[in-house]
């Protein structure tokens, strides 16, 4: 069957999330096996592309990577045109330029990228600059805009759940306030999932902003009620009330990996200090990231992959995969690029939540 694409780059770029693989492999495969296309590796995301670092894949490359986590390319947090004008110090030249020089070069007729915002964002300048685009939405964060759902989002909810589940038997032997501190960047998606599934008696989220009084008066009340213990979810992008009212500039946040800075122990010192109960903290992590996908991302980015590769027989540019309810769809890279997926205020789940006692602190 003669496809509009002979022969496609693909990468996968930001930071990792599991599912990669199985996604790789959804379009690698399908693309191969169906319509005989070319697939050249892009190693380590953008960056790879600027200093041509790619390679022909074979068949071989695709076998037993369903399970695998992390990404067989490699990633990177390159954004070619943060700093447009700025050479690389590696070829010496101009990054956009390089990355289409190269895209010629290899003979591209389009690019998949596997990636979060920054890739798709970088992904809509890459189109207006003449390339052919066709993004796959991956991260454990969720925070896409234009698709329901992301591939490694489901992995990091089931081993964040994972995690609170544990922390109650220790929590409850100990009488103990545990809070326990997990990622999703500046959304609240994977806390409120994980908080719920795993019972959190409080989930903070960036959407929502806390009062630290109002989080206190609720475990007092629980501790009063005779309940000698409680879990406390933290977004690592929490926000005080006070912090929300303020310009964003003036927020804490990490800027040195090495200097991290920690929502959750900010939380836990203040609950220690004035509900005078025993406090720990436990950072989830990077564990978030790490290991196999869940069986629904694999189903997920399986789907992703494979609807990818009937974009690219039909030449449809552009765009990024997306679930919209149970169907799949591909939406404009232009309506996507520089827009953030939030958890909505009358989300139902925060409803849910409300309805079997979970303080959001905020009243
Ligand atoms: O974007 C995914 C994410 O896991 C966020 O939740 C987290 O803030 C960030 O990556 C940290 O990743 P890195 O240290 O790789 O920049």
């Amino acid at each position: 069957m003669k496809s509009a694409t002979r022969t496609f780059g693909i990468l996968t770029s930001g930071g990792d999330c599991p599912g990669l693989n199985a996604a790789i492999r959804g379009v690698a495969k399908a693309a191969q096996e169906k319509y005989s296309m070319n697939i050249i590796g892009i190693n380590e995301g953008y960056r790879g592309l600027i200093a041509g670092d790619a390679r022909l894949l074979k068949a071989s490359d695709f076998s037993g990577i369903l399970t695998r986590g992390g990404t067989i390319l490699g990633t990177s947090r390159e954004k070619p045109f943060k700093d447009e004008g700025v050479r690389d110090s590696q070829t010496g030249r101009d990054k956009p330029e390089a990355i289409i020089e190269n895209y010629k070069k290899l003979n591209l007729d389009c690019l998949v990228v596997l990636g979060g915002n920054g890739t798709h964002k970088t992904a809509n300048l890459l189109r207006k600059a003449g390339l052919n685009i066709i993004g796959l939405p991956k991260t454990i964060d969720n925070d896409i805009w234009g698709t329901d759902v992301t591939f490694g989002f489901h992995s990091a909810v089931d081993i964040a759940t994972e995690a609170i589940d544990r922390l109650h038997s220790t929590a409850h032997s100990h009488n103990r306030i545990m809070v326990i501190e997990l990622m999703g960047h500046k959304a609240g998606w994977l806390s409120l999932y994980a908080g719920i599934s795993g019972g959190g008696d409080v989930i903070l989220i960036p959407e929502i902003p806390y009062s630290i009084d109002s989080i206190c008066r609720h475990l007092q009340k629980r501790a009063s009620a005779g309940k000698a213990f409680s879990i406390v979810v933290v977004a690592e992008g929490a926000l005080s009330r006070e912090e929300s009212s303020q310009p964003r500039t003036t927020r804490k946040k990490q800027k040195d990996p090495h200097e991290y800075f920690s929502r959750g122990s900010e939380i836990a010192r203040a609950i220690e200090e004035k509900v005078r109960m025993e406090t720990r903290l436990t950072v989830l992590g990077y564990q978030q990231r790490g290991g196999t996908p869940s069986p629904y991302d694999r189903l997920l980015a399986t789907t992703f992959g494979a609807a990818a590769a009937e974009l690219l027989h039909r030449g449809e540019y552009g765009s990024m995969v997306a679930l919209e309810g149970s169907r799949v769809i591909s939406r404009p890279l232009e309506e996507i690029a520089g827009k953030l997926k939030h958890v909505p205020p009358g989300h139902p789940l925060i409803e849910t939540a409300r309805s079997v006692g979970t303080c959001f602190g905020d009243e």
